[in-house]
């Protein structure tokens, strides 16, 4: 079947910028599997649905509408692309996430993203349980000083204020839930490269990347 580069990392580890660049230039597909918890979330959110009942979260998933247009996110036919994006939302997203019910949920709806010529998919669990034959897998990741000084930029140039002490201590508490769950914890995956981009340009780490997938 169809090759899959899978991209792991912690958050704002620039995974998603990385990920989505490698595909363009290989005219892969491209997974964003962190805007499927997020979407989870938003829905669970609009209906509710306590944050902490992975059972009733994990009958939600298939009663979901998703789209995924032109990089435009689209949740029972309503654009969310901006929505799913914020602070809050990427919060509720790591605590549905621990639910094993709410990922085996989303298990289907992932590997159908792998169609010709290929995938390029990013998350926590990519090489590990939903892509395991992944021909190349990567885990990108700096430090969470790096990270939330990249986090602090976007939000800035987007022109929302933002503390960098908060955003350090919010990506700490993120990280923590992320590793510490039962159940796809994020971990290097068994034959994972490690990427530090800390001292990195988006440039850089898209040529390691490509240079990787081509050796
Ligand atoms: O990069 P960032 O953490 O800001 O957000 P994301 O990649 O959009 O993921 C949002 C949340 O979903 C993460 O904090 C994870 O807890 C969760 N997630 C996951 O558990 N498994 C994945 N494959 C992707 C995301």
């Amino acid at each position: 079947s169809y090759p899959v580069i899978a991209i792991d990392g912690p958050t704002a580890s620039g995974k998603g910028t990385v990920a989505s660049l490698v595909a363009e230039k290989l005219g892969f597909h491209y997974l964003d599997s962190g805007a499927l918890y997020r979407l989870v979330a938003l829905a669970s959110e609009k209906r509710g649905i306590d944050a902490k009942n992975g059972p009733e979260l994990g009958l939600l998933v298939p009663k979901l509408l998703i789209s995924f247009k032109n990089s435009q996110i689209s949740l029972d036919g309503e654009d969310v692309t901006d929505a799913i994006r914020t602070e809050n939302i990427g919060l509720r997203a790591s605590t549905v996430a621990v639910h094993p019910e709410v990922r085996s949920a989303l298990v289907g709806l992932q590997r159908s993203f792998r169609q010709f010529p290929g995938l390029v998919a990013d998350g926590r669990d990519m090489a590990s349980v939903i892509f395991p034959d992944a021909v190349l897998k990567v885990f990108l990741t700096a430090t969470a000083a790096a990270r939330a000084e990249r986090r602090y930029k976007q939000l800035i140039a987007k022109g929302i204020s933002a503390k960098l002490s908060d955003l350090l201590q919010d990506l700490q508490e993120r990280d923590a839930r992320d590793s510490s769950r039962g159940t796809a914890p994020l971990l290097v995956a068994d034959g994972a490269k490690v990427l530090e981009t800390s001292d990195l340009s988006i440039d850089q780490a898209v040529k390691t990347v490509l240079d990787w997938y081509q050796s």
